[in-house]
Order: C-alpha cells, then sequence, then structure tokens
C-alpha cells in the first residue's frame, strides 16, 4: 500500500471513528454513508450469494468532496455491513475521484468498471469541459469480493470520440451474444446529451461501436446510464443535465429517468419519450443489476446535485444523503413500474387497518397501503407537515413550510398528472419517505425531518394497511 493510500485510510477511519452514531436522522432501513458525503450507487451486484453495494463516498466533507467507494454488503438488501473504503483516489488517472461505475460478474470474478477522475490545477484558462480535465476508464477486479486487485487504466480521452468535451464518464458493462458491452455518459463539444456503446472481445480491450441520443437534442450531458432489458422491454436509463423550460421548469435541477428502445442499441433503435424514474424532490443516478432469481433490482441516490432549493437537516449530525430503499423494476399491463424489494415483508409489523380513515404516531418507520381508493379521494399527512393529495387528475406531494429548518429543509411541491387514482403505497424511514402509486406506475421521493412520527390517512372507501418496520 503506498504512503497515499495508507493515509487516506487512516484519515477516513478517524472520521468514521468520530461520528455521532445515534445522530436522531440517522435511517432504519436506507444505506447512508457512515459520516460525510454519499452521492451515487456503484458496483452493484450480488456475488457468491451476497449483495454488494458501493457508494460514492466523502467521508471529510459532509457537503462534498474528493470521491472514493465505500463498500457495503448485505444478505437481503436491507440490512447492510460496512465493509471500508475499496477504492481511494490514490492514483494519476484517478487523483481528483474514484468517479461512477459497475460491477460485471463473470466465472466467480467481480470486474468493477469506473471512471478516475482528474482535474488538472487551478488554470484561468481550464474551463473544465473542454481543457483542464481527465476520465479515465479504470478496471479493478476480486475473486472474493474483499481483496482487489491493481487498478488498470483501460481508456482515456484520446480513445474516446474526437467531438466529445472531457465529460464522459460512468461505464456500465453487460454481455449479449458472446460480445461484452459498456455504455457510458458524455456531453459533445456542441453540447448535446449522449451515451456511448464500447464492444470487447476480452473485457480490457474496447473500440466504440454506436452512439446514442435522441433526434432532437436533449440535455447537454448524460450521467450514469443504464442499459438493460426487463419483461421484453428494452430500457436506456440516463441521469440527465440541461433540461429547462417548460414541462420541466417546476422539477428538480436534473432529471432521471429513461427511454424505451426499439431495435438494436448498438445499430438501428428508436427512443420512446422520456419517462421519469421518479416525480419526489431527492433522486439521482440510479443504476441496477439482476439478482440470482432474475429480478431487475434498481438503487438511486437519494439526493440532488447542484441543489440550491433545499438541503439536509442531517449536516447537523456530519453526514448527508442516502441510497432509495432497493426497488424492482417490472412491467405489468405494458406500464413500466417499480416496488420496494419483497425482502421488507418479513420485516413488517402490522400495527392496524381501518377503512377510509386511519391516524397513528410514534412509529416513524412503517409502511402505509391504501388500495380501492374510490373517486380519487385520497389525502395523507405525514409528520404534520407534508401532504400527498389527489385532485383534479393531479397526485402532489407538498410541504407546508419552506423554511430550512423546518420538515421541509426547503422542500416545497412535487407532482404527476394522472387520470386515475387507484392505491399508493407509503415507505417511511426515520428521515425519508418514499410514495409508490398506481402499482408503482409514479413514485415520489423525499427526504423529510419530522419532529414527531406521524400519520393521517382520509381515503373515503378506500382500505388501509398500516404496518411497523
Ligand atoms: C452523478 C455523478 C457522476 C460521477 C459522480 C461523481 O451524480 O456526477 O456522473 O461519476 O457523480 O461523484
Amino acid at each position: 500500500m503506498s504512503a497515499l493510500t495508507n493515509d487516506l485510510k487512516k484519515l477516513t477511519e478517524l472520521a468514521e471513528n468520530n461520528v455521532k452514531a445515534d445522530g436522531a436522522f440517522r435511517e432504519k432501513l436506507h444505506l447512508m454513508p457512515p459520516v460525510g458525503w454519499l452521492n451515487d450507487p456503484n458496483g452493484l451486484c450480488q456475488f457468491n450469494g451476497v449483495y454488494h453495494a458501493f457508494f460514492q463516498y466523502s467521508p471529510f466533507n459532509a457537503q462534498g468532496g474528493v470521491k472514493m467507494w465505500g463498500h457495503y454488503t448485505s444478505d437481503n438488501m436491507i440490512d447492510w455491513e460496512y465493509q471500508g473504503v475499496m477504492l481511494y483516489p490514490d492514483q494519476p488517472f484517478d487523483c481528483s475521484g474514484v468517479y461512477s461505475g459497475s460491477a460485471f460478474i463473470e466465472d466467480g470474478e467481480m470486474y468493477l468498471y469506473y471512471t478516475g477522475n482528474v482535474k488538472l490545477e487551478d488554470r484561468d484558462d481550464y474551463d473544465y469541459i473542454n481543457t483542464g480535465r481527465e476520465a479515465n476508464t479504470v478496471l479493478v477486479t476480486s475473486r472474493d469480493g474483499k481483496h482487489f486487485s491493481r487498478k488498470k487504466e483501460l481508456m482515456r480521452n484520446t480513445d474516446y470520440p474526437a467531438d466529445l468535451t472531457l465529460h464522459v464518464r460512468d461505464p456500465k458493462v453487460w454481455k449479449q451474444d458472446g460480445t461484452y458491452y459498456m455504455i457510458q455518459g458524455a456531453r459533445t463539444k456542441s453540447d448535446v446529451g449522449q451515451a456511448l456503446i464500447f464492444r470487447s472481445e476480452d473485457r480490457l480491450n474496447w473500440e466504440i461501436c454506436s452512439r446514442v441520443e435522441t433526434e432532437e437534442p436533449f440535455g447537454y450531458m448524460w450521467e450514469c446510464p443504464d442499459y438493460f432489458e426487463v419483461d421484453g422491454v428494452k430500457i436506456l436509463s440516463a441521469s440527465v443535465q440541461g433540461l429547462t423550460g417548460e414541462e420541466w421548469a417546476d422539477r428538480n435541477v436534473y432529471q432521471s429517468g429513461y427511454f424505451r428502445l426499439n431495435g438494436d442499441i448498438t445499430g438501428e433503435y428508436d427512443l420512446s419519450d422520456y419517462c421519469l424514474w421518479d416525480y419526489g424532490f431527492d433522486y439521482y443516478a440510479p443504476q441496477s443489476f439482476e439478482t440470482g432469481d432474475g429480478r431487475r433490482i434498481q438503487i438511486a441516490w437519494m439526493g440532488m446535485p447542484d441543489c440550491e432549493e433545499y438541503t439536509n437537516r442531517t449536516l447537523e449530525e456530519g453526514w448527508q444523503h442516502c441510497f432509495t430503499f432497493p426497488r424492482e423494476v417490472y412491467v405489468e399491463n405494458g406500464v413500466v413500474r417499480q416496488r420496494p424489494v419483497r425482502e421488507l415483508d418479513a420485516k413488517k409489523q402490522k400495527i392496524k387497518d381501518a377503512s377510509g380513515h386511519l391516524e397513528d404516531e410514534g412509529h416513524p418507520v412503517y409502511e402505509a397501503y391504501i388500495s380501492g381508493i374510490a373517486d380519487g379521494q385520497f389525502r395523507a399527512v405525514l409528520g404534520e407537515e407534508l401532504t400527498l393529495e389527489y385532485k383534479d387528475g393531479r397526485f402532489s406531494m407538498r410541504f407546508s413550510d419552506q423554511s430550512k429548518e423546518s420538515v421541509s429543509a426547503g422542500r416545497n411541491v412535487r407532482y404527476a398528472d394522472m387520470p386515475e387514482l387507484e392505491n399508493v403505497r407509503i415507505l417511511t424511514d426515520v428521515s425519508s419517505v418514499e410514495v409508490f402509486v398506481n402499482d408503482g406506475e409514479y413514485v415520489f421521493t423525499t427526504r423529510y425531518y419530522p419532529a414527531e412520527a406521524s400519520v393521517r390517512v382520509d381515503a373515503p372507501g378506500a382500505e388501509i394497511e398500516l404496518a411497523a418496520i
């Protein structure tokens, strides 16, 4: 281990040992950083029966700093055991951050592909878009999920198409008909967001084979692209920067969503309209993987980059952000849907059932399921400040107070229009809420900071089930 790696390791452990483990806003079910900052999920996989989740981690700065990969493992995707930092920014090709990437499993080996970020010295003539940075594609392997090989640099900016800016990142790898493919996000010199597809015969030597974009430019940068097929539907997911005006005007600063792809992603294809994965405040950079039993699981960062409108009161406790609860992505009646992983069922303890109206206090972590909603009549108030409501064909999530010290920490309202409301599943944790509407056709995710746990549901004629977790 180099002197730099050694010091980074010691400093990380020091920071982790100093954290207040009993912070009032720490989550029970959701993966959080031990201390400091977390963003994207990385390297998600099930390897030799164990789930692995790596995360973008800045232990020294809860507002974000140099990124490394923290590592958790789990047997059920709910109880996560922290394994320490697996990848430090300790090489010339990743010295400004071990950026996002993914895991590919084959023949008992875990292949982790990531972006080595390099920001060159501060100079006035660098814009850090076309000059002053590097985005290197790097590989690390492991046979046991505990010990990792040396890092191997596979590609650098000169290996990517010449009309791109230096913003190329977030590799995700899959295998199709005996060939390996890698997707990466990119920004062209004319500010168009794209996904690049590379191919390889040996997982080491890669060449560009196609570039995916929409007919009309769609944002200036696509981050964390993902490509998979679920229940016969091909999905291209991308976290898009630069969507403004019209339908994007009262939404988040950046978007995470997907296109349905018809045809061949490496050849001729059409893309559907872009659909949001989530309509709430805190959702970005989702990544998916397939479990041994064939489920497509997606986990996102429950946070939002470059967001000035609202904040997180966990900063008072020295940490910020968590992952979303793992979701199964599936297609039913032609609609792409999401639901919490079924492992959650084993954790539920029934509190009560009611018809039309229910109130409860004192359970911060619960699932409320409201079904058989009649004539769209639905309203729920959580923690006295967060109202979920359906009115005139619009489902909304609204906080009553927008001050940064309140339950919302600055959040206001998010909504989606839908012709009917049939059912709502609310999953809360100590400081987060995820709402699955109409069997997960729409999802709303947010952080929140209630003083006391409480829930009140009004839905005349509907069945309401409440379970503590
Ligand atoms: C998305 C992202 C990625 C990048 C990583 C850096 O949130 O910007 O594109 O690899 O975060 O932390």
